[in-house]
């Protein structure tokens, strides 16, 4: 069930089986020679859509811009600044938590995401616990599809090291199977990989900025090589996913 292709009656009853919401987030961003501007909110919407069909749980709209100023001297990346993303978040939950609902998951495909998300979490954790008077404060989850761990083993088992940070050969594969009429044929330079100490050191998309990002990176890829993706892994890929997202979202609606 997708909240927008809903009626407000339906919306209405659904509430009475469950307050839970289930949110892609994404980014629009260059994803390398062969990977579409939308791969990271298309993974974690055709992940979400997938569990759906197979369970009674509400989809929201996807967020499908994030923050990605590295990626902003590379045409057609959109990125919000995190404070806008951190507003952006909080306005989306407590809209809906002022109708009942009460458990926010979001599922995201962006590491930029992971710090503003948290943040505007916990601003709207402070809103409740700074009332004297106690009142019932939503619950938010943010979980990135590549740390579920079938999904991550699955991943690792297909590219290994050539999976890479950035225009992955996974989310690239997710995005072919979604929109294979848009799989692009184009060749691929030679795979660069990167160290170990340049992965610690930027995780969680805490890149410099977007002049010095090109510089290092000049087609778009942090260490993957996405010329292996294939829709088949993407299948695989996102089935997996969805099947762990659905147990995960259910055990968060049922925490004490
Ligand atoms: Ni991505």
């Amino acid at each position: 069930m997708h909240l927008h292709l809903s009626t407000r009656q339906e919306i209405e009853s659904y509430l009475l089986r469950s307050q839970g919401i289930l949110i892609p987030i994404g980014s629009t961003e260059q994803h390398g020679p062969n990977g579409l501007i939308g791969t990271d909110s298309i993974c974690p919407t055709a992940i979400a859509s997938h569990a759906a069909l197979q369970a009674d749980l509400l989809v929201g709209p996807t967020l499908t811009l994030g923050t990605a100023q590295f990626n902003l001297k590379f045409p057609g990346t959109i990125s919000l600044r995190p404070s806008t993303l951190m507003r952006v978040v909080e306005d989306y939950v407590q809209s809906l938590a002022s109708q009942g609902f009460q458990r926010f998951y979001f599922l995201n495909g962006h590491g930029g995401n992971l710090a503003p998300v948290r943040a505007a979490f916990q601003e709207i954790y402070m809103q409740h616990s700074l009332r004297v008077q106690e009142s019932l404060s939503p619950r938010c989850r943010l979980r990135s599809w590549w740390e579920l761990p079938e999904t991550n083993t699955l991943r690792q088992s297909l590219y290994a090291e050539r999976e890479g940070a950035h225009a992955t050969p996974s989310e690239v594969a997710m995005a072919q199977y979604a929109f294979p009429e848009h799989i692009k044929d184009v060749s691929l330079g030679a795979w660069h990989p990167v160290s170990l100490e340049y992965l610690r050191n930027h995780a969680g998309d805490d890149h410099f900025d977007a002049t010095d990002h090109r510089r290092r990176h000049p087609d778009g890829r942090i260490g993957s090589d996405p010329s292996l993706a294939n829709p088949v892994d993407g299948q695989r890929l996102l089935e997996t996913a969805a099947a762990e997202l659905l147990q995960d979202y259910r055990a968060f609606l049922a925490e004490e």
